[in-house]
Order: structure tokens, then sequence, then C-alpha cells
């Protein structure tokens, strides 16, 4: 399986740092921060690895990581044309290079705990549809936050950043998708915000009754704003927990 990285985006919400540098190049811990999703793929034997920023930062990527070799896997580089456009936007630009019938998005802001071999088994078990990875976190209104059908094990719908949340669960950056991910993209429209949601795309999933889930066990954080950041350097240097209250 082959596994893309969505590192484009403004990173508006971590300025002023990001005037100047991509958010997915910042600290985290010792390494920049999009060394982490790379490592979690390389750690459920993904060894091709797609990663999409935008067209000002992608020779800064290039210099840090290269093709991959010191971190034993191989890297390939897309630009997002339109910068900022959207999630679903920039997972677009990942449909030349998906040749197999399921991948594994994760976006470049995602850090966590959980090896995803045991998710990624399940969603090859699956003929077909998607998997969404959903954690318990307190500040849902930042989420996608999803109804769930707790018997079927599916997922009704997603609210993106919800005032009311229909669960206590976000969804987080991590998504497995089949091919039809990308008919889906075609079909969505800008949101209010102007941007192409992922949110939306996954909706068209779970419209379909395909999109499943999996809650993850350990740790997670979207190291997407300055606090968020902090905690991310805290988990990987382990000085805290999935048992500290976090979210
Ligand atoms: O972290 C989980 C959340 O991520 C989900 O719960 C939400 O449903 C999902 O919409 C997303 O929300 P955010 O508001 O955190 O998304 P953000 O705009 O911060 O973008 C997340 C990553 O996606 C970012 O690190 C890089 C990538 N991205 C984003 C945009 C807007 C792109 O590659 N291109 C883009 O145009």
């Amino acid at each position: 399986m082959k596994g893309v990285i969505l590192a484009g985006g403004t990173g508006s919400r971590l300025c002023p740092f990001t005037r100047v540098i991509n958010k997915h190049l910042l600290p985290v811990g010792p390494l920049p921060m999009i060394y982490w999703p790379i490592l979690s793929l390389r750690e459920a034997g993904i060894n091709e690895i797609l990663i999409i920023t935008n067209k000002n930062h992608i020779n800064a990527f290039m210099k840090i990581l290269g093709d991959g070799k010191e971190l034993n896997v191989k890297l390939f580089y897309e630009i997002q044309r339109k910068e900022g456009a959207g999630i679903a936007d920039s997972l677009m630009c990942a449909k030349s290079f998906i040749d197999e019938e399921k991948f594994i998005a994760i976006l470049g802001d995602n850090i966590f705990e959980d090896v995803l071999t045991p998710y990624i088994q399940e969603f090859l078990k699956q003929e077909k549809g998607a998997r969404v990875l959903l954690k318990k976190v307190k500040d849902l209104s930042r989420y996608g936050v999803p109804q769930l059908d707790d018997e079927e094990k599916m997922i009704k719908c997603i609210i993106e950043k919800p005032v009311h949340p229909p669960s206590a669960y976000c969804v987080t950056g991590i998504y497995l998708y089949d091919k039809r991910v990308f008919q889906f993209i075609k079909a969505i429209h800008p949101s209010i915000r102007n941007e192409f949601e992922i949110t939306d795309v996954n909706n068209l999933y779970a419209m379909e009754n395909e999109l499943h889930y999996d809650i993850l066990q350990g740790w997670w954080v979207d190291a997407g704003t300055h606090e968020s950041l902090y905690k991310a350097s805290q988990y990987v240097n382990g000085e805290k927990s999935v048992e500290d209250d976090i979210n």
C-alpha cells in the first residue's frame, strides 16, 4: 500500500513562524513535524510516500528529506497549485501516484502513538469504502465530529467544526480510502470558508453506508496551533502520556 502526507495549507494558526517556514517543518521534539507521520507509515510497512505541499515550500522539504533514503523510505513530491484550497483539493494531487485500489492519507500535522498496522489490516478486509480513525477529545469544535451507528460500527455523517457535536469523538487526519475518493472529490463544492473539505468527501462515503471507523488507543494530537504544537513535543519527548488529561 502507498501513503500520502498532506503538507500544504497556510498554517495561519501558527503565525508568525509560518510566514517564513512551512508548518510541517516546525520542530516537534527533536524532529521536524513531518518526520512523525513518515515514521508512522514506515512502522506500518508503507515505504512509498507522496508528500503534497505548496510551490514555495517544496524545495525546503526536498532539502530536509531528499528522496527519503536516510529514513529508509521512498519519497515523492507533488505541488498543490491552489494554496490553501482545502484538504480534498490537496488530496486530488495524489491521483496519478495512486495506482493501487487502496491507500492511506495522513494530515502532516497529525502526530500519534498508535501503530497503524491493525487499522490497515481491517481496512484491507473491507470490500470497498473508506475507514477513518477517531479519538475522544474535549475541544470538539476544532474538528470534524461523527454521528455514529455503534451497532454497525459505521459513521452516519460528520459535521465539520460543530456548534452542537453529535458525539464525543473527532475524526483524526488519518484516512483510508479506495480509489473512488477521487470521484468523490470531483463531486464536492467549496465550503463557506471556500475550501474543498475532506469532511464533504467522507460524507459521500457515509451516504453510501461505506464509512467505517476505529478508535485510536494511544495519544493523538493535531499540532496545528501553538498550544497543540507544544503538546506534541511533550508527547514525543515522553513528558506526557495518553493517561494525562490532554486534548
Ligand atoms: O486534525 C484533524 C482535523 O483536520 C479533522 O478533524 C477535520 O475534519 C479536518 O478538516 C482537519 O481540520 P483542520 O482545521 O485541522 O485542517 P487544517 O486546515 O489545519 O489542515 C490540516 C492539514 O491538511 C494541514 O496540516 C495540511 C493539509 N492541507 C490543508 C489545507 C487547508 C493541505 O495540504 N492543503 C490545504 O489546502
